[in-house]
Order: C-alpha cells, then sequence, then structure tokens
C-alpha cells in the first residue's frame, strides 16, 4: 500500500517537472525522460533507499506478504524475521495479477493459490510455480540481489 504512495508521489513530480519548463520543450521532455529513474531516486534517497529498492523490508508482514508494483512489473515478497522472499506476481496460468493473502497468494481471475514462501502451487487452474526473483535485504530495505 506505502508502495503506491510512492509511486503516485513520483508521477506527480515527473508531472510537475514537465509542466514547470514549456520554454524548451526538447531539453525539458528529454530531462524529464533521463531524469525520471532519478526522481525515484530522489524521494527514495529522501528517505535514505537506495535506489533500486523494492520496499522496505518493515512494509511487509513479518510471516505474510506483500505485492508491490516496479516498474510496472508486479513482485509479490514474503517475510521471514529479516528474510526476504520475492516471486514475480504474475499468475502462470493466465497472467493475472496475484494478491498477497498472508502466507499465500491468490489469483483473483480463476483461483490458484501459491506459496508466499516458496512460489509453489497450492491451487490450481495453475500448474507451475511463480518464478523466484532473486533479492536481498540491503540496510532496511529489499534491493534485487
Ligand atoms: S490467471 Fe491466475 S488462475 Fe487463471
Amino acid at each position: 500500500m506505502s508502495s503506491t504512495a510512492t509511486f503516485m508521489s513520483s508521477t506527480a513530480a515527473s508531472s510537475a517537472a514537465s509542466s514547470s519548463a514549456p520554454a524548451s520543450s526538447t531539453a525539458a521532455s528529454s530531462a524529464a525522460s533521463s531524469s525520471a529513474p532519478a526522481s525515484s531516486g530522489t524521494s527514495a534517497a529522501a528517505s535514505g533507499a537506495p535506489v533500486d529498492a523494492l520496499t522496505g523490508v518493515s512494509a511487509i508482514p513479518d510471516g505474510g506478504s506483500l505485492v508491490v508494483k516496479v516498474g510496472g512489473e508486479p513482485i509479490a515478497l514474503a517475510r521471514k524475521g529479516n528474510d526476504v522472499l520475492a516471486f514475480t506476481a504474475v499468475c502462470p496460468h493466465q497472467q493475472c495479477t496475484v494478491g498477497s493473502a498472508g502466507a499465500t497468494l491468490q489469483c483473483p481471475c480463476h483461483g490458484s493459490e501459491f506459496d508466499a514462501f516458496t512460489g509453489a502451487v497450492l491451487q490450481g487452474p495453475a500448474k507451475v510455480p511463480l518464478a523466484a526473483i532473486p533479492v536481498k535485504v540491503q540496510g532496511d530495505q529489499v534491493v534485487r540481489a
């Protein structure tokens, strides 16, 4: 939930950046597009987060899961203490985005259910597990490994 707010604020920041420099539109648009990752980095830096952070460790419920969107990619995170695992949140059945349901991940489209800590299928129709995404904990943030 908090990551949604992060994306909303970075969207607001980039639209503010593009509307604040109408005089040199070419320079403004190239600056805006090249600064898009930097602006999310700026807001992350303001909170002390690494630029490539997926989310804060504490945002993931201990013993549970959280689904975030990073660069448009839905990622399911699960945490036990300071150990964090990540999987694609794209259902292998027909590519719906799965949602967090405690220690499981549930697909709203046809009811597939996955173990949030292993990605394994607990209930079909999906037949293959969610693919793992290598991550590590860096400070209080989860980053790609
Ligand atoms: S798309 Fe997930 S169960 Fe069908």
